[in-house]
């Protein structure tokens, strides 16, 4: 068989493999380092309780005949696509139903997996910096063209630049998909309300789709800062919202995430027909999804009693004086920081103008601090890293001693 030529343009590997390998080298060769992770967004407290309450009471129901579940519904359970509905969308004012609604093993997965509903000649916009996944599996389906200087020739890139304040505007140019990501990866900084109408403007002028990441909205403070594309106007027509539990409930181990394609979201067929969205990826997740696992949505479902207020909130304003603590510190030792406010991530300016690749090989070996190099996620990333605050109090504090004695501050 002839293989799908678009792998060999993809650069080897995924970035957070190259950053895992790139690690994994390190402490071969030197034993002795204590590492501290700030790369990879892994969280590092525990599952809330009431999760694995319910998960162990889903376990029981799985040994005995009557409560016993085989093939889920390939959308999920009508039991967390209520209470996503409910609490998510309702409690803010937002019409979404339950239909609306399709649960996954995760964001990303879905991230890359609705490739599959627009056609491969679809102009496909991208933020630089931006998450990877975005470029990667467009690319993979056919999208991306060539690879000139670190850039896609059949992208567009929504250059995003300490001018703009890392935040995508929408372009002259025409885009049918656009992936827009708030709080943003990497950079952290989020869309206040004007600036994301302004996006849904752009798709409706337009006729384009948003495929808005909204992964980190658990991390929002900011009044002005909306936790759904749905809370702008005429937002319905144009997005398509995915989320996660990983950051916000410690599932990045677990695997549960959703997606919302509203039934008024449309596109057009070759003869000009619209089409609905919602129809065509029910039609695709039927046909190569069996669903998420029925003990991990009752993990999920549980997430949203009374004990999930409290304890996701903890963990997550955990995190988020990490980043408050990360910020502030680069901040006053000099260094140009954005995010760690509404998100977990901080993204941090090179000092010296060194290279983003030089300066991770610089944390790691000085400091024995793994970050992440910002060109991986893209050209406008190049002087850049990424920190998260995800890891221990204990981690950070300490990790932030070492770099700012590494830099001699
Ligand atoms: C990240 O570090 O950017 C994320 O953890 C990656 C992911 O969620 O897949």
């Amino acid at each position: 068989m002839k293989i799908n030529d678009n792998f060999e343009k993809l650069p080897e590997s995924y970035l957070f493999s190259t950053v895992a390998a790139r690690l994994r080298a390190y402490r071969e060769e030197h034993p002795e380092a204590d590492v501290i992770r700030m790369d990879i967004g892994d969280v590092t407290l525990p599952v809330p309780q009431a999760a694995i309450a319910a998960m162990h009471r889903a376990v029981d129901d799985m040994a005995a005949k009557s409560t016993f579940h085989g093939y889920g519904p390939e959308q999920g359970y009508d039991f967390l696509r209520n209470a996503i509905a409910a609490n998510d969308y309702a409690a803010r004012g937002i019409a979404i139903s339950a239909d609306e609604i399709f649960i996954s093993d995760g964001a990303k997965s879905d991230l890359g997996n609705l490739g599959d509903i627009y056609s491969e000649d679809s102009i496909v916009a991208v933020a630089d910096p931006g998450y990877p996944v975005y470029v990667d599996s467009n690319v993979i389906d056919g999208r991306g063209g060539e690879l000139e200087g670190g850039r896609w020739s059949r992208f567009v890139y929504l250059e995003c630049n300490e001018a703009n304040g890392f935040k995508p505007v929408p372009p002259a140019v025409h885009a049918d998909v656009i992936f827009l990501c708030s709080p943003a990866n990497p950079t952290g900084v989020s869309f206040t309300r004007d600036e994301l109408k302004a996006w849904v403007e752009y798709a409706r002028a337009n006729r384009a789709v948003i495929i808005y990441d909204s992964a980190y909205c658990a991390y929002i403070t900011s009044e002005d800062v909306p936790h759904s594309i749905y809370e702008i106007e005429g937002a319905r027509e144009v997005a398509i919202e995915v989320r996660s539990f990983s950051k916000t409930a410690g599932f990045t181990g677990l695997r549960c995430g959703y997606t919302v394609v509203p039934s008024t979201l449309t596109g057009t067929d070759e003869e000009g027909r619209e089409v609905s969205l919602r129809k065509l990826w029910l039609r695709r997740q039927t046909t190569k999804f069996n669903g998420a696992s029925y003990i991990i949505q009752r993990g999920a479902e549980a997430l949203y009693s009374p004990e999930w207020k409290k304890e996701v909130r903890e963990n997550v304003d955990y995190y988020l004086a990490n980043a408050c603590l990360i910020r502030d510190t680069m901040a006053r030792a000099g260094f140009t920081v954005f995010g760690g406010d509404n998100s977990p991530y901080i993204w941090v300016k090179s000092p010296v103008g060194e290279s983003s690749w030089s300066l991770f090989d610089k944390c790691l070996s000085e400091a024995h601090i793994s970050c992440t190099p910002g060109v991986g996620f893209g050209a406008a990333g190049e002087g850049y890293i990424r920190l998260t605050g995800f890891n221990t109090r204990e981690s950070t504090e300490e990790a932030m001693r070492r770099i700012l004695e590494m830099f001699g501050k």
